[in-house]
């Protein structure tokens, strides 16, 4: 593997040229077994980690590899803005904002409400300090027309300028490149012995991106490895037709680029979306999946949060207690555990004012 470029790149160089990317990955993510917490959680099958936690050097999670391929474009076309959208507590668009930033972009993030908790808060601080543009939209509903707004303003004068636009979570076919990528880096993995042959990966389904490129990515590499998305967001409309559907694209779009490139549609039993670990909604928090936290802290040492990663994990152990699947079930960890700086005090003082309110009503 050649370091700092993504394995997609090294054994698909025509795709270089279709599509440019914005540097942000060093090394391959590492793995690992997670045997404390085998013993702990009563699991009947051996468990394994991706720790995507530990990408990039100042965000990591599953954010910086679609973002090498999303701001990479943005660059590509000379964009000097973007704007993007997220909840209060959008690790989404504080990956976008630290490496937009690095990447020399202005940085407007279009933020819904969510159930405030002190790690929504913490992000939404950082966002603040980290220099994004904030806007706030109080229900998902508002958010089309405050995004027309910022990308009519951002559009006026002259020389005439066009902002760039990410969708939530990046999750569109670009940005799950990425992801892709990050199916075959585990497979080189694999062939290097650090890690077994998964019998099934779990993930975070929140937007879509990482499982549909986690399910395109098996299907790329001939393996035939169920992928589940535990669904954890309630703000768009996901289900095995929606995810495949991305998959679809993504597998098309590398296939356009390069035509060597495998056929990547995943077989629909292959993309498995797991409900029941939700709780009341997006961002709220459940007793499982603190009790998860709590537990993989504990035992593994390692962070992981209340709206995706603890009820994924959740949803892994009890198919690990069940044991009716087969083992070994690999994690795919999709947060963020480089340390957040602490804010700057007054970070609420360049808040829109909507948003100060907001916060001072719930506090
Ligand atoms: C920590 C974390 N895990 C998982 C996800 C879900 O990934 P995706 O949006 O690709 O479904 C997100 C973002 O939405 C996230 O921030």
């Amino acid at each position: 593997m050649h370091p700092g470029r993504p394995v997609i790149l090294d054994r698909y160089p025509i795709l270089r040229e279709a599509l440019p990317r914005f540097s942000i990955l060093r090394e391959p993510s590492p793995v690992g077994r997670l045997e404390r917490l085998e013993r702990e959680a009563g699991s009947k099958l051996p468990l394994w980690i991706k720790r995507d936690d530990l990408l990039g050097t100042d965000y990591g999670g599953n954010k910086p590899r679609k973002l090498e391929f999303l701001l990479g474009e943005l660059l590509a076309k000379e964009r000097r803005v973007v704007v993007t959208v997220g909840g209060l507590g959008s690790n989404h668009c504080l990956a976008t904002t630290i490496y937009g930033r690095q990447a020399g972009l202005q940085v407007h993030a279009c933020l819904v409400d969510q159930p405030l908790t002190p790690e929504v808060e913490a992000t939404l601080a950082r966002m603040a300090d980290e220099g994004a543009t904030l806007h706030f939209a109080r229900s998902p509903k508002q958010v089309p027309v405050r995004i027309a707004a910022i990308l009519g303003r951002e559009s006026w004068g002259w020389p005439l300028r066009r902002p760039g636009l990410i969708l939530p979570g990046g999750s569109v076919p670009l940005g799950t490149v990425g992801i892709v990528n990050a199916a075959l880096e585990l497979a080189e993995q694999v062939a290097d012995g650090e890690v077994p042959r998964p019998a099934a990966i779990f993930t975070a389904l929140g937007s879509g991106g990482t499982h549909a490129g986690l399910a395109a990515g098996m299907q790329i590499l001939g393996w035939d490895v169920p992928v589940v998305g535990v669904l954890v967001s309630d703000h768009l409309r996901l289900d095995q037709e929606r995810v495949g559907g991305l998959a679809r694209r993504t597998a098309a779009l590398l296939r356009r680029a390069d035509p060597s490139f495998p056929d990547g549609e995943p077989s629909p039993d292959r993309l498995i979306v797991r409900e029941g670990y939700l709780g009341r909604g997006y961002g709220h928090p459940t007793e499982a999946a603190d009790r998860t936290v709590r537990l993989v802290r504990d035992v593994e040492g390692i962070p992981m949060d209340r709206t995706y990663t603890g009820k994924a994990m959740a949803a892994m152990l009890d198919a690990a207690r069940e044991g009716r699947m087969e083992g070994p079930l690999l994690f795919w960890n999709t947060y963020n555990s480089h340390p957040t700086p602490l804010p700057d005090p007054r970070w609420r003082d360049g808040l829109p004012t909507a948003l100060r309110r907001h916060l001072e009503m719930k506090a």
